[in-house]
């Protein structure tokens, strides 16, 4: 692994480069953040600044993006993650007293319930909802509002959104750390470190490979989430098999694209097989369709089978964020290739060991940008069209600070 090169959007010389990636319109407020280091300063050109403070100075304050995570910081909740994997009894108490909210606007087995065991397994208490229409989310509660109630009540806070960009958002007014835990077809950083967590597992390392992504790639946020990772180690080269419609979004590939890291396109899964160390099955994504007819046109375009699998190597990794949706048949789960539900696992693991850190953060203040202004942005999708009182932040490239688009 590579330590002198973290991901790309953290270069070299620290995390001052993240001021271009989120910026606020406010001015710089030292004050706001204690025991900051503050030896980056921000570009002479921007006085729209980074409030991220905490982050600047390397402490993970909010984990909204996978951009989020250097490899710095991968390698020490790998390692963490590992010595709770092995030793979990010396945990057991190491979060007592302390509170997860989880939050989730849209349906999830694993992320949901991984996150409430993670948190127990740490001796921390939990409360949140799975199904809004229960809250006064019913009532017109705002997005800021509910973060705010939740994190009066709590240390760290987990949302799920269909919505892009709604984690960003409710990490402006939240006292608390807030974890993504997957923005609509935006990022599912969690379930990358999932990923992460049985790749190094399985392969010992995380460098030269090729790695295989299939299935719904528009949509499908744990591939945007994968690729943005996978892309700060070495030798690391991505082979993109789906639909004409369903491609990897051209701002993804023009991530890769900046960053000179090796990509196909493709539509055919079965001769992509022998080129491939890792094949990342995904779902297509039903729920973000607007034309059901479309879906059913696409539903079942891959299926990897046993049969396939008599192409690929002896040692390539079969990965799926599940749920599946008919594009891996059961008859795959015993081959010792498939580590799909070790993916499942893992994830527990890894959200135990980034809770480990963020429950412990002490509050902040939250402050928001001010601005006489509203974020405009064309996705409409993007959390921005659905919460109009958010002030407009922006990515370095220009797109929308929300949702990247
Ligand atoms: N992988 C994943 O995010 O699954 P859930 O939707 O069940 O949480």
């Amino acid at each position: 692994m590579s330590r002198a090169s973290p991901f790309p959007f953290v270069r070299e010389g620290g995390f001052g480069e993240n001021f271009g990636v989120f910026c606020f319109p406010r001015v710089w407020d030292k004050t706001s953040f204690p025991a900051q280091n503050t030896s980056c300063t921000p570009p002479a050109s921007c006085d729209i600044i980074c409030q991220n403070v905490e982050w600047r100075a390397g402490r993970l304050r909010n984990l909204v993006s996978v951009e989020d995570i250097t490899i710095e910081r991968w390698d020490a909740l790998y390692s963490r993650c590992c010595d709770m994997i092995a030793n979990p009894g010396e945990y057991v108490d190491s979060c007592r007293g302390k509170v997860l909210a989880s939050l989730f606007y849209e349906p999830s087995t694993r992320t949901n319930f991984s996150f409430q065991a993670a948190a127990m397994r740490l001796g921390a208490g939990t409360f949140g909802f799975s199904d809004s229409s229960t809250t006064s989310i019913s009532k017109g509660e705002s997005l800021a509002d509910t973060i705010r109630v939740a994190a009066s009540y709590a240390d760290t806070v987990v949302i799920r959104s269909k919505v892009e960009g709604a984690a960003r958002a409710a990490s402006l007014y939240s006292p608390v750390p807030v974890i993504n835990a997957g923005d609509g077809g935006h990022m599912h950083p969690t379930q990358t470190l999932a990923d992460l967590t049985t790749i190094a597992q399985r392969r010992g390392r995380i460098e030269n490979l090729r790695v295989g992504i299939c299935g719904d790639l528009k949509y499908g946020r744990t591939a945007h989430s994968l690729i943005i990772a996978l892309a700060a180690f070495p030798g690391i080269t991505f082979r993109f098999i789906s639909p004409r419609d369903l491609r990897m979004p051209d701002y993804s590939l023009d991530f890769l694209r900046t960053r000179g890291i090796e990509y196909e396109e493709s539509t055919l899964l079965d001769e992509s097989m022998p080129e491939l160390d890792i094949l990342y099955m995904t779902r297509i994504q039903e729920e973000r369709f607007e034309d059901k007819d479309e879906f059913d046109r696409l539903h079942g375009t891959y299926v990897l089978t046993k049969n396939l699998l008599e192409r690929a190597s002896g040692d390539m990794l079969i990965m799926h964020p599940l749920p599946r949706d008919g594009e891996i048949l059961p008859e795959v789960d015993s081959d010792n290739r498939a580590v799909y539900f070790d993916q499942v696992r893992n994830g527990m693991f890894i959200r135990m060991a980034l809770l480990f850190d963020f429950l412990q953060l002490p509050r902040i203040t939250p402050s928001p940008p001010e601005s006489d202004k509203r974020a405009i942005c064309r996705n409409p999708v993007c959390v921005t069209n659905k919460e109009p009182y958010l002030p407009p932040l922006n990515a370095a490239d220009g797109g929308c600070g929300y949702c990247d688009k």
